[in-house]
């Protein structure tokens, strides 16, 4: 059985004050959950987090990083910068860098082996646009944004990674994928991480974002290849958050 997973994507939100209580009141709520969880933070906060969150059960991560490693690139933010704050996990390929900063999956696929090479663990991010849906064409798109990055890392990493299935038509949009509609990629999805790595796919989580809320995550949850959620609007008030992490 592979363990729920739980993670915030808190996108460009959040201030000291405010990540603060958010953070204390998620911490406090944790009690009887069974479920992993962490929170995707903007970089300026990663250390907030670190202070806030060691010592709870609660990791921590960045939504993005540089595929890069340290040198003249003005306004980025490398994979070593973000294991000095302890960072569990780091989001690539998020559809919104896709779409608003020309991200292609080889790019996504760098950044991916980027992450891992500093000892965190990646989280990478597919999903079909709703023209591509209606279109019939989910499964080859999300299938070629996956290869290219199982392409570039090695069998033995896919061990290593989390996928998260992100339909851009549910992205903060309050629509999301029925229960089956999410099942069916996450299935296909599981099928090609078998094809590179047969042990492997079964631990991997498939993590479903997209308009997740304490009221859909149940039904979504109890899906047998949806390991978890990617949240993003839920993820900024802590009973809502509390309220998807105790229904995992
Ligand atoms: P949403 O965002 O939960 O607000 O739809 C999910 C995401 O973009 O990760």
């Amino acid at each position: 059985m592979r363990a729920k997973l739980i993670v915030g994507n808190w996108k460009m939100n959040g201030s000291r004050a405010g990540n603060a209580r958010l953070l204390a009141d998620i911490a406090a709520g944790l009690d009887s959950a069974r479920a992993q969880c962490a929170v995707c933070v903007p970089s300026p906060y990663l250390q907030q987090c670190e202070e806030a969150l060691s010592g709870t059960p609660i990791a921590w991560g960045a939504q993005d990083v540089s595929v890069h490693g340290f040198g003249a690139f003005t306004g980025e933010v490398c994979a070593k910068m973000l294991s000095e704050f302890a960072c569990r996990y780091v989001i690539v390929g998020h559809s919104e860098r896709r779409a608003y900063h020309m991200e292609s999956s080889e790019m996504v696929a760098q950044k991916a082996k980027a992450v891992l090479a500093e000892g965190m663990t990646p989280i990478v991010c597919v999903g079909e646009t709703l023209e591509e849906r209606e279109a019939g064409q989910t499964a080859q798109v999300v299938g070629a944004q996956l290869d290219a990055v199982l392409e570039l890392l090695g069998t033995a990493d896919v061990a290593k990674i989390v996928v998260a299935y992100e339909p851009v038509w549910a992205i903060g949009t309050g629509k999301n994928a029925t229960p089956e509609m999410a099942q069916a990629v996450h299935a296909h999805l599981r099928a090609q991480l078998k094809a590179r790595n047969a042990e492997a796919a079964e631990s991997v989580p498939i993590l479903y974002g997209g308009s997740m809320k304490p009221e859909n995550a149940k039904a979504l949850l109890a899906q047998p290849d949806i390991d978890g959620g990617l949240i993003g609007g839920a993820a900024l008030k802590a009973q809502d958050f509390l309220g998807i992490i105790h229904s995992a």
